[in-house]
């Protein structure tokens, strides 16, 4: 995973395919998911996933439309599926073997897996959840944030999981001076949780 051709993000991994399964355990629901060399945090649940999935707040009733921004095998759409089971369950992400794990792992909900370019335009999101791509460094983060920040719905939020050392706090300034007001919702072993206004 060292080297650019090695990324997790690339759009097709060259590393040899190798489907296995880990067992996502938290504490309202188990699942057990697909996973694959060259996708992110493939032989375990990534911490930082974790914590998002067991600190952001409860999703409200009556959601329509939610979102996994960057969604790898699909642990965070996988679980807003089970949370959110009203809503519609939108998952990305521009890795191709992340998109066909992903699909496997959301398969009989409620639940759309595929490229950000196809997301249609007329769709707004109630929430995002997102454990981001910071790797691919500020100008494509801070496009990627612009792209799908903009299309929260007007009373949106969205929560992402950001690690201090990677610069969850500039982050946060970079966001708030944007218009989206943004604030740290806790702060642990690293990790800072944030949630995001629509502007
Ligand atoms: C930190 S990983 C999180 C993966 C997964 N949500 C999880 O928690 O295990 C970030 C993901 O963002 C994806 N990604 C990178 N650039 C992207 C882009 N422009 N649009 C959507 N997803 C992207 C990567 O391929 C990767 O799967």
């Amino acid at each position: 995973m060292g080297s650019a051709s090695g990324q997790y993000f690339n759009q097709n991994p060259e590393v040899r395919s190798r489907q296995r399964t880990i067992d996502m355990v938290l504490p309202d629901l188990t699942a057990t998911l697909a996973t694959d060399n060259g996708v992110f945090s493939a032989d375990h649940l990534d911490g930082g996933t974790r914590y998002l999935l067991t600190n952001a707040p409860t999703p409200r009733d009556g959601l329509e439309n939610v979102l996994d921004l960057g969604c790898g095998y699909g642990a965070i759409a996988r679980t807003l599926a089970q949370r959110c089971p009203e809503a519609h369950v939108w998952a990305v992400d521009v890795n191709e073997r992340a998109l066909k794990l992903a699909t496997q792992n959301l398969s009989g909900l409620s639940a759309s897996v595929m490229s950000p370019d196809d997301v249609p335009d007329d769709v707004l999101f109630d929430l995002i959840w997102s454990n981001p791509p910071i790797r691919v460094g500020k100008p494509a983060l801070h496009k990627l944030l612009t792209t799908w920040l903009d299309r929260l719905a007007p009373d949106g939020t969205a929560v992402l999981v950001v690690q201090k050392h990677l610069g969850a706090d500039s982050l946060t300034k970079w966001l708030n001076g944007q218009g989206w007001a943004t604030e740290r919702l806790s702060s642990q072993r690293g990790f800072r949780l944030l949630e995001v206004q629509s502007r």
